[in-house]
């Protein structure tokens, strides 16, 4: 068999927790032999509670943390526990917060042009410029935006304007730590779209998320963490239909409101009946 794009094999992370003068109180286990398999072009999904580790795993596997035992491998290769190794291996960390990865400061066109240059060092100014337009309209935006600062768009659109500086390294694996969480319901749709789209071009996506109906719309695979750990993983569908694990059978009863249930199980449903719907449900 063909190596995975994404191996995780027994992995631990292992905090200090220091009080006010920085001295080591206590550890805290914040992922317990966590292994995972993702091929290419697949999307898994993660869930779980606050604190149950979701971050940290992401963090971890693109090197801003340092497991204390496991194995990170891509293309069946150990990946260097160093910053920047993961991009260069073609994964790419989408995070929450993305007004705090955009420099205020620089116009759209400068900040997509810095990662262009580092990326692609040989490509001329114009080259990189037509690079820029066409990242811009894989995330639903035209080139007037170049011109313009991250304050002059709306949450959406920078999350879009952070998604497109993602794509400029050329990934194949995007991590998405609740990519969508600071946004309102109608932006956070077009963004679930458009990661929809991406994956269809080919992009694998780890997809972290508290919202289990946003999950089953993205990633055809879950993985459920408690306490660090994995204490549930498959099929989506199914496992929302059936889940095993006491935690994610609370999950399953409590993520959706009320009214969002029948959407959630008819798209459940309509999954799993008709293959071709699987794209296209929302
Ligand atoms: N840098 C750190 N130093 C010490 N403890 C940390 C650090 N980062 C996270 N933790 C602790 O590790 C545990 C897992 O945190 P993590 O951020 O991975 O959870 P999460 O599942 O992403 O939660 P949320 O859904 O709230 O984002 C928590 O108990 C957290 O307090
Ligand atoms: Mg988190």
């Amino acid at each position: 068999m063909a190596d995975a794009l994404l191996d995780v094999d027994g992995l631990d992370v292992v905090y200090d927790i220091r009080d006010a003068t920085g001295r080591a109180v206590r550890r805290l286990h914040a992922l317990s032999d966590i292994s995972l398999v993702l091929e290419r072009g697949e999307a898994i999904g993660v869930v779980g509670e606050s604190g149950s580790g979701k971050s940290t795993l992401a963090r971890t596997i693109v090197g801003l943390v340092t497991p204390t035992k496991g194995h990170i491998r891509i293309d069946g290769k150990e990946l260097p526990n160093r910053r920047g190794s993961a991009a260069r291996h073609g994964i790419q960390m989408i995070f929450q917060d993305h007004t705090a990865t955009l420099n205020p400061f620089q116009t759209v066109g400068r900040i997509l042009d810095e990662v262009i240059a580092l990326w692609r060092p040989g490509m001329a100014k114009q080259q990189r410029r037509q690079q820029a337009v066409s990242l811009l309209g894989k995330v639903g935006l035209d080139a007037e935006a170049l011109e313009r600062h991250p304050h002059a768009f709306s949450g959406g659109q920078r999350q879009r304007i952070s998604i497109a500086r993602a794509l400029a390294t050329e990934p194949r694996l995007l991590i998405c730590d609740e990519p969508t969480s600071a946004l309102d319901v109608s932006i956070q749709a077009q963004i679930l779209d458009l990661f929809a789209d991406l994956k269809r071009e080919g992009y694998a996506l780890l997809f972290i998320s508290h919202n289990l109906a946003v999950v089953n719309r993205i990633a055809e695979r879950i993985i459920v963490m408690q306490g660090g750990r994995i204490v549930e993983q498959g099929d989506t569908s199914a496992t929302i239909r059936t889940p095993s694990h006491p935690y994610t059978r609370k999950l399953v009863a409590s993520a959706p409101r009320l009214s969002d249930r029948g959407t959630l199980l008819a798209s459940v449903q309509a999954r799993s009946d008709n293959p071709e719907e699987q794209e296209k449900t929302r």
